[in-house]
């Protein structure tokens, strides 16, 4: 796996890899599922740079971003003429990954009409442009992936069984982040250390009570919403430490009995102000301006929420 960067060290990350170099080296389809910025497309990358392909294209095609009278040209080419504007032959995305590997992804917006087509060129190795009578033959690995319940579409017949049984064949489930609490203070820091690197920032830790807020939290857009997190708290920090800014706090991982997480990012954002005044609470440039509080409710929440002035990182007064 050499050209992308995978992170992750936790039970479900770790058995996702092991599946990754036990697929690499096969030409199965494999249909990669989980949420939303879990990773999907890092790991069809993956796979396919562990393969005995990776010195050809990945091509990939998003099913979802082309407008379904577009996709089967898309696909498969077509021929000068095929339809109106199609003034050259052109050739579809199968073609150019001849030898390599072809990435579908939301593969669960593929139009019923298009699903039979799909399936002989993963069963033949061979399909017609569009307009065209020659076959065509190409030798290529498609790795598949979507966010949606694939069983759930066959079930509703809004997905073919047999498409699905073909695409089946080699299933990589990706956990969700909150699901993978290991990997969340790795992936902070390289995410941190990469955002650092790009501003020309040293910003060297991430602070025990920062941490707690970035695991606790719901990360309902996981990595990706961890790595948007991540940016824009490293370009707002002034100090060692990082900030948390803009992370959202209306998704409580625990839905019950009364999580605390609010509280945490209540103390975090109070401590993180705190610093960056250091450790003033009143006058022109205390934290309680900052954060829009009067004086006396910023003390009054210091106490309760038992925050003290902590040693500064550098041991500085
Ligand atoms: N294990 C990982 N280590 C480091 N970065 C990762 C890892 N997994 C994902 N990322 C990063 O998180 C972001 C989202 O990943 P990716 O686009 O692969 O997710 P996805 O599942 O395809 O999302 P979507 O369902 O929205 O298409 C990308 O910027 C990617 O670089
Ligand atoms: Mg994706």
């Amino acid at each position: 796996m050499a050209t992308v960067d995978l992170i992750g060290s936790s039970p479900g990350f770790r058995a996702v890899l092991e599946n990754v170099e036990r697929i690499a080296p096969t030409d199965s389809t494999v249909l990669i599922q989980g949420e939303t910025g879990t990773g999907k497309e890092m790991i069809a990358r993956a796979i396919h740079d562990a393969s005995p392909r990776r010195q050809n294209r990945f091509v990939t095609l998003n099913c979802a971003a082309i407008p379904s009278a577009l996709l089967e040209s898309e696909l498969f080419g077509h021929e000068r003429g095929a339809f109106t504007g199609a003034v050259t032959q052109t050739a579809g995305r199968f073609q150019a990954a001849d030898h390599g590997t072809l990435f579908l992804d939301e593969i669960g917006d593929l139009p019923l009409d298009l699903q039979p087509k799909l399936l002989r060129v993963l069963q033949e190795g061979e399909f017609e442009r569009l307009g065209g009578g020659r076959t065509i033959q190409a030798d290529v690995r498609v790795i598949t992936a979507t966010n949606q319940d694939l069983v759930r579409m066959v079930e509703e017949r809004k997905f073919r069984a047999d498409l699905f049984y073909r695409l089946d064949v080699l299933p990589i489930t990706l956990p969700p982040l909150r699901e993978r609490e290991d990997d969340i203070p790795l992936l902070a820091e390289h995410f941190m250390r990469k955002f650092a690197q790009r501003l020309g920032k040293s910003i060297d830790f991430i602070p025990a009570d920062v941490m707690r807020v970035l695991k606790r939290h719901h990360w309902p857009g996981n990595i990706r919403e961890l790595q948007n997190v991540i940016e824009r708290s490293v370009i707002l920090t002034t100090g060692p430490g990082l900030d948390l800014w803009a992370i959202r706090l209306d998704s409580p991982k625990a839905v019950s009995p009364s999580s605390n997480t609010l509280v945490e990012a209540q103390r975090a954002h109070i401590v993180a102000a705190l610093r960056r005044s250091n450790w003033v609470v009143s006058g022109p440039r205390g934290a309680a301006v900052e954060l829009g509080l009067r004086r006396s409710t910023l003390s009054a929440m210091m106490q309760r929420l038992k925050i003290q002035r902590e040693a500064s990182p550098q041991g500085a007064t």
